[in-house]
């Protein structure tokens, strides 16, 4: 493999997108949301009211779905069969059922393909749950993300009232809270650190200073 993977995992909205959108920029990588693409199987399932109980039926689904990421300038779209998702997906509705879903083994089966596939070629930064343990376990560089979960919490509040979402501070941390515990202690590939993952707590740091240190462990390992 000549290409340079990064994973960047950690528990809900502790910022990793931000960073890995930023990283990405900055060396020019490709970046990857894997839990946009769990956003959006979930969302096809609320649409088509898929029993989760029902395995042929999520196989069945899954067959159905084609999930696409187009990059802008401005922000990249998520394509679910050739239709732009990329704000529905971040509603309350999907977050509330999200975990779920992640948490079927057939569902993470597809996914992890579908991630694996995107890694093959090009510089990648991925971030999500399991992208330093299961999906590239052989990560250049694995960042593992916390942060005090009262800041996680305020800006995921910030983020969803900006969007014009009517929810509470409450509603929003009592999502944060059963994401986090249904995606550490599910049976396929929960969310774990890696024991070669860096850990980065940016409860107190700014985007720019964050930047600065992923930045650093990229350069340390690029000249190995
Ligand atoms: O990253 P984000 O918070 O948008 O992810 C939404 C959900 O998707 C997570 O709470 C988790 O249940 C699931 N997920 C996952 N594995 C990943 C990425 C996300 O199970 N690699």
């Amino acid at each position: 493999r000549n290409n340079f993977i990064i994973a960047i995992d950690g528990f809900s909205s502790c910022g990793k997108s931000t960073v890995a959108k930023a990283l990405a920029k900055q060396l020019n990588f490709v970046f990857v949301d894997s839990g946009a693409m769990y956003r959006a199987v979930t969302l096809f399932f609320l649409r088509h009211k898929i029993d989760l109980q029902d395995t042929a039926a999520v196989l069945n689904a899954l067959e159905q779905i084609q999930i696409d990421f187009v990059p802008h300038t401005e922000k990249t779209q998520l394509l679910l069969n050739g239709e732009d998702v990329s704000d529905e997906i971040r509603q309350m509705e999907v977050s509330a059922s999200v975990s779920e879903v992640s948490a079927i083994k057939e569902v993470r089966t597809a996914m992890v393909a579908q991630q694996q596939k995107l890694g093959q070629l090009r510089d990648i930064v991925m971030d999500g749950r399991d992208i330093g343990t299961t999906v590239f376990p052989e990560a250049d560089l694995k960042i593992f993300m916390t942060a005090d979960p009262d800041v996680r919490a305020q800006r995921r509040y910030d983020e969803l009232t900006a969007k014009g979402e009517s929810i509470s501070m409450e509603e929003v941390k009592a999502n944060l809270a059963h994401r986090d515990h249904i995606d550490s202690t599910r049976s396929e590939s929960p969310l774990r650190q890696a024991e070669d993952a860096v850990v980065l707590d940016n409860s107190d740091l700014t985007q720019e200073q964050q930047l600065t240190l992923v930045v650093d462990e990229y350069l340390k390992r690029k000249s190995l």
